[in-house]
């Protein structure tokens, strides 16, 4: 019998501090910034988003998420033989956000590792659960989504401290004789580390360049509605299907006017777009499984439902995963 995967629970979690766009404005004023409303909405979709406390760190939110996805999926943390956390803001330098996380969850023995693929760390983190569980190299795996990019923001750049969040998604992916995830595409392009990076490295005891966020925002925007096109296409052929077939588009949040034309291009309603950035800004690799969760409880998306989960983001990285839920 064919062994697939198949997500069985769902979970997100938001720190509760909520800045709308008139907080952040207000905020940015006082540092000398100006910004609006009006540019922020008109430009990027996002009316408000999350920041965690100081305390407060990626493995936090993640784990959070991840027991209200058990609980969603019916599962004990100690069901639990794989954690892989997608995350650019891990707790430490090393262990792991996953292996942190694991601890707080109260279970230790299954593998548990980092993913970093900026904003597309999601998809590729459901990718390699989802091979490693068809290999029968694990069986029920916590596959999260977590970040505090508050942490890395620049504020005084209006361009890139207006766009993200905190936050954190969660899913169970388990072995099971139906599918389930149906077709990946994963991509990366290192020649484009610049456009989107945190170019600081620690060494020597200190950090040696800047550990904030930069980004050429007009640069992303266009390689990121050719490219999720193009993922979202071969992940469809090779499920011998087509953008009829997918009943909820889930792109990576980072600005409505991405998501309303790779919608476009895939000749798709916007109707059948999952759209949390207003809400949560671009949490980065918790976007995806924020917005999923979010669908799932608010009853739109149901079981059987056809889903495209897109990512794309700094490396440049992108790709697509097409599942049945
Ligand atoms: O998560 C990984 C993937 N990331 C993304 O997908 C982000 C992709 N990029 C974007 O979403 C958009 O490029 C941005 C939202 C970042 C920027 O929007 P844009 O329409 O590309 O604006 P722009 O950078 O071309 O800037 C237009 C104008 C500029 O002023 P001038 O030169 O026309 O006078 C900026 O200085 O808007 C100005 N501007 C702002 N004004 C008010 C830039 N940021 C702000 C701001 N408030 N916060």
């Amino acid at each position: 019998m064919t062994r697939y995967s198949r997500i069985t629970g769902t979970g997100s979690f938001l720190p509760p501090r909520r800045l709308t766009n008139a907080d952040l404005v207000a905020e940015l004023a006082a540092k000398g910034l100006e910004t609006s409303d009006e540019w922020i909405v008109e430009r990027t979709g996002i009316r408000a988003r999350h920041f965690a406390a100081p305390d407060v760190t990626s493995s936090d939110l993640g784990a959070e998420a991840a027991r209200r996805a058990l609980e969603a999926a019916g599962r004990l943390p100690s069901d639990i033989d794989l954690v892989i956390v997608a995350t650019s803001t891990p707790d430490m330098v090393f262990p792991s956000a996953a292996c942190i996380l694991q601890s707080k969850l109260g279970i230790a023995g299954g593998p548990a590792f980092d993913v970093q693929a900026v904003c597309s760390g999601f998809v590729y983190a459901l990718t390699i659960a989802d091979s490693m569980i068809k290999t029968g190299l694990a069986s029920k795996a916590l596959v999260i989504g977590a970040e505090v990019f508050s942490r890395i923001l620049d504020f005084s750049d209006r361009t890139t401290s207006v766009l993200f969040g905190d936050g954190a998604g969660a899913v169970v992916l388990e072995a099971s004789d139906t599918p389930g995830i149906l077709a990946s595409d994963l991509h990366a392009d290192g020649k484009h580390v610049g456009i989107l990076c945190v170019p600081g490295q620690v060494s020597g005891g200190k950090v040696i360049g800047s550990p904030l966020l930069t980004m050429d925002g007009p640069a992303v925007f266009k390689l990121a509605v050719g490219v999720l096109e193009s993922a979202a296409r071969a992940a469809l052929a090779k499920a011998e299907m087509t953008e009829a077939d997918i009943d909820w588009l889930i792109p990576h949040q980072a600005n409505i006017r991405i998501m309303q034309s790779t919608a476009k291009r895939l000749k798709m309603s916007f109707d059948k777009v999952i759209v949390t950035v207003d809400q949560h800004g671009n949490t980065s690799a918790a976007s995806i499984p924020l917005a999923l969760d979010a669908a799932v409880r608010s009853g739109k998306i149901k079981k059987g439902d056809t889903l495209m989960l897109e990512g794309v983001g700094g490396g440049f990285t992108w790709g697509a995963v097409l599942l049945t839920y």
